[in-house]
């Protein structure tokens, strides 16, 4: 039995306290004279398990590890894991000889007395500390009886955030001797696909522990294993020690096809965000920078070399300007200069000359900076769509500085000069600083802290926070909920989207069973203000939950739980008196409720009383799709559109169709061309605006004109005067401003606005552009099924208002924008009974016309509605102007 093991041990987890940091997990394992294989002092580790379960970015980690005391005394046992300072532990269990003792979250001050009490009494207690970067230690030993056998398993999660393009998970590996039984086992789950996944440990270094790691994901699942038997984990091949030392590191990303994704389950929500595509916004960057004489050094070599990087990658759009400050502030231009070549190099030779010396005044450097940015956007020097931020570099302490050096009073300084009008980035370097501070600092202004660690690779690390806010591609951000649907919303504003991050919205629904579920992102892109609509589809959805064993639980509502605690903790930072206490008893209250240990709870363990596939989009629209061609019957009964406006379009087989609405009825006609043909659909010299279409043929490629399908596959807008080009493929869209493209795919719901144009993308149906009032086309997507062996997706271009443009207007719609006539005689039974010919005089022509249907698929994608028309024969002739290969262009613009 556990004979020196006491009533009541206290693990008083300290966590929190040291600087925010970024994801890594772990652990380790001490022991302490050698015995046989694997048994080390006496102690031998038999098992180690590291079993990760990550759904939707949530992760959810429990180490395991298991010893036995094979000595003949009783020995103390270690456990060590290091897991990420942004991680919580939700648990802690301690089992020997089968007795297993819990571990229970209590405040704080609760937990305080009872810890006190057990190291008053020379007991151990669990501790957290931090430990390097971005990991904090928890540490317990247990004294072990001879011959008995202990069990730990501690639990921690967190909620995975994206940088630079990917979700990070680090495991720290170091168990100190050779384990029998070693094993990570991670499964990831996530609901939008997996599109990569990876995983790297600095310590293998050779083939054979390669052999003992496997990586793989296919649809939404992930998995990766790392094995090592006993004689991979030598450090040579005769040692007992272990090579094992150092990280593990998990890497993935989702699939973006959507730029949002909600989830919903048990009445919470999460929405993701994170569109791709978009121009980058252009930046008006001010550097506050440090050169007070204790950056003298390596510091002040590594922080030029960062700045030369950083110069590097600087875009001509951006505007820039450096302040150095030491006693006193020098300002390298007296306003903000735009980053042309020249202005570049000349900065590199001012950053090349930054000299160290004096006294730090933040104060001043920091004010300095802000009213040249709030100068430069009053005088309109800067581009009315940029953005502006403040990245502040110091390794000092604001309390022996020069001017003003009360943190309270630069921070109220600040904080009035910003206004809230840009957010403040405070990079602190090294450990000699105020951290608390800079980072209070930053909260408030709606920026971040970074620590800077004083390293060999300090200039990578301040190289790679820029990288991180290099890339804007929204700003002001608002996501909105319908009203009163929602309760209990964590932070839904945000100055900007970074590339390559992701906003995370989560909340709780008024009605657990509501049927439907909208949310709106609303943000100003470089070009244009974008609002992406996301409409859940309830049913969609759940089916892409459906996979059970890859979910824990309630994973959503502790998601939610994790983001609200992690922003109170956060808002807690800049609150006072009583607002503070809410804040804290808010925090208290769901760390306690989710059994979350924060700093604002400790865990207190005590002995009992005696004790397939997202990608199968299975969305089989127009799978079997109705064959275009013309459907005739007799004796015709007119069916049409009732548009207010008259109507041209073009779709399936090109077949266009003209509305005359003096005549109440419509003509069609055909144009057979090759594969790879760009026709010319609009043309306008007077608005500026072309549409052309390029044919797509059908999957069997035939070579015959006469039985081959032929569609538009890919469509260019162009508005000279704008000089603005839109490209519509059956994948995605893509608005050309000038040189600068944004993306988008036929999955976003979004509407994009500028200068009168209106573009709305309506997820997997539709397109509908607006040149100001006047001129609308609607693009309509046709998805067939992707295995379909004939049919593939095609698009479909109706004119649905064209009263704004010229008469001048031309091409194989445009010409009959303008009023035209037309007679029909002698309606007579055809060859095929049942298509009536007659005999039509348009244009100065005779031609005989046969009597069919199209259909308008605009308002309904999959049946259409019929339309009856006068068919024109051989691509149209007569009823076009000259022949239809005058209407063949070299591009698409
Ligand atoms: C803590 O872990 C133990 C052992 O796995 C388990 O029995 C217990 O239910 C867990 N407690 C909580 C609150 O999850
Ligand atoms: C390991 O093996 C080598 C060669 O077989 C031997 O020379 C060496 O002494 C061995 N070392 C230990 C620690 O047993
Ligand atoms: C604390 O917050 C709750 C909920 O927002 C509010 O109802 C209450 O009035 C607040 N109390 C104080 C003292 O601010």
């Amino acid at each position: 039995m556990a004979s020196a093991w006491w009533p009541c041990l206290v693990l008083a987890l300290l966590s929190g306290l040291g600087a925010s940091g970024f994801p890594r997990s772990p652990f380790r394992l001490l022991g302490k004279r050698s015995l046989p294989e694997g048994v080390v002092d006496g102690i031998e580790v038999y098992s180690t398990k590291i079993s990760s379960k990550v759904t939707s970015r949530f992760a959810h980690n429990v180490v395991t590890t298991r010893a036995v005391n094979r000595a003949d005394v009783a020995k103390e046992v270690s456990f060590d894991v290091e897991l990420p300072k942004t991680a919580f532990i939700t648990n802690f269990t301690l089992t020997i000889d089968g007795i297993t003792y819990p571990g229970n979250v209590k405040e704080k001050e609760a937990a305080k007395k009872q810890y006190e009490k057990a190291v008053s009494q020379g007991k151990t207690a669990g501790l957290v500390k931090a430990s390097g970067r971005k990991l904090e230690k928890f540490t317990v030993s247990v004294n072990v009886a001879a011959g008995s056998k202990v069990t730990f398993e501690l639990t921690y999660e967190e909620l995975l955030k994206r940088h630079k393009g990917k979700y990070e998970m680090y495991l720290k590996v170091q168990p100190k001797q050779l384990v029998k039984h070693f094993e990570i086992e991670v499964d990831i789950f996530e609901p939008q696909g997996i599109s990569m996944l990876d995983a790297e440990a600095s310590f293998i270094t050779n083939d054979i522990l390669g052999s003992a790691l496997t990586k793989s994901f296919s649809g939404k699942k992930g998995h990766v294993s790392f094995k090592p038997t006993m004689d991979q984990q030598r450090s040579c091949s005769n040692c007992t020690d272990s090579l094992l030392n150092g990280d593990f590191t998990i890497t993935y990303d989702v699939n973006r096809e959507s730029p949002a994704n909600v989830q919903i389950v048990n009445g919470y929500f999460v929405h993701f965000f994170a569109p791709q595509g978009l121009p980058v916004v252009p930046k008006n960057v001010v550097f506050v920078i440090d050169i007070s004489g204790s950056m003298e050094g390596r510091k002040l070599k590594q922080t030029k070399d960062a700045l030369l990087k950083i110069l590097d990658d600087m875009k001509e759009e951006d505007y820039l300007n450096f302040i150095l400050f030491s006693g006193h502030v020098d300002t390298w231009k007296e306003s903000l200069v735009q980053a042309t070549a020249e202005n570049l190099q000349e900065a590199r030779a001012f950053v090349r000359n930054m000299r160290s010396t004096g006294l730090t005044n933040i104060n001043d450097g920091l004010l300095t900076g802000i009213s040249m940015l709030n100068q430069a956007r009053e005088a309109h020097v800067v581009p009315e769509r940029s953005t502006s931020i403040v990245i502040m570099l110091t390794d000092g302490d604001a309390n022996v500085g020069e001017g003003v050096s009360r943190p309270e009073k630069i921070q109220e300084n600040v904080r009035n000069a910003i206004g809230g009008k840009f957010p403040l980035y405070n990079l602190g370097f090294g450990n000699n600083l105020n951290y608390n501070f800079l980072e209070a600092m930053a909260l408030e202004n709606h920026g971040v802290a970074r620590r800077i660690y004083e390293d060999s690779d300090a200039d990578l690390q301040l190289q790679g926070f820029y990288e991180e806010v290099a890339n804007p591609l929204l700003t002001g951000v608002e996501v909105e909920y319908p009203e009163n649907a929602i309760l209990d919303l964590t932070q839904n504003s945000y100055h900007h989207f970074y590339d390559g991050s992701e906003i995370v919205v989560a909340g709780r629904l008024v009605d657990e069973h509501m049927n439907s579920f909208k949310a709106d992102v609303k943000g100003h892109g470089a070009i244009n203000d974008l609002t992406f609509t996301e409409d859940v589809d309830m049913k969609e959805m759940e089916k892409a939950l459906q996979e059970q064993d890859y979910i824990f639980g309630n994973y959503i509502e502790r998601l939610w739980a994790y983001l609200t605690i992690e922003q109170l903790l956060e808002k807690r930072k800049n609150a006072h008196g009583e607002q503070k206490e809410n804040l804290t008893a808010q925090a208290l209250d769901l760390s306690l409720k989710y059994h979350f240990v924060t700093p604002l709870t400790s865990m207190v363990v005590t002995k009992p009383e005696d004790n397939e596939d997202m990608d199968a989009i299975a969305d089989k629209l127009g799978e079997e799709r109705e064959d275009t061609s013309v459907t005739p019957s007799w004796p015709y009964s007119t069916s049409y559109l009732s548009s207010p406006n008259p109507y041209y379009y073009v779709d399936g087989d090109p077949h266009f169709i003209i509305q005359v609405p003096e005549k109440d009825d419509a003509l069609c006609f055909n144009i057979d061309e090759d594969p790879g043909t760009v026709l010319r659909l609009i043309q306008d010299p007077a608005t500026g605006l072309t549409v052309n279409g390029q044919i797509i043929g059908d999957k069997r490629g035939s070579p015959d004109s006469k039985t081959r399908k032929t569609y538009f596959g890919k469509l260019g807008i162009a508005s000279a005067h704008m000089d603005l080009q839109i490209e519509v493929t059956t994948e995605k869209i893509t608005l050309w401003n000038g040189a600068v493209s944004s993306t988008f795919s036929w999955l976003d719901t979004v509407t994009i606005t500028q200068d009168g144009l209106s573009v709305t993308i309506n997820r997997k149906k539709n397109m509908v552009v607006s040149f100001g009032d006047g001129v609308t086309f609607v693009v309509v997507l046709h998805q067939v099924w992707k295995k379909h062996p004939i049919h593939q997706d095609f698009l479909g271009f109706y004119v649905v208002d064209s009263h704004r443009m010229s008469a001048q207007t031309h091409g194989l719609l445009g010409q009959f924008f303008h009023p035209f006539d037309f007679k029909v005689s002698d309606i007579h039974p055809g060859s095929d009974p049942t298509k009536p010919e007659a005999t039509m005089v348009v244009k100065n022509h005779l031609l005989t016309v046969t009597r069919g249907y199209q259909k308008d698929y605009r308002k309904d994608i999959s049946v259409g509605m019929k339309v009856a028309c006068w068919f024109v024969h051989n691509n149209g002739e007569g009823l076009i102007d000259g022949v239809h290969t005058d209407y063949i262009v070299p591009n698409l613009f």
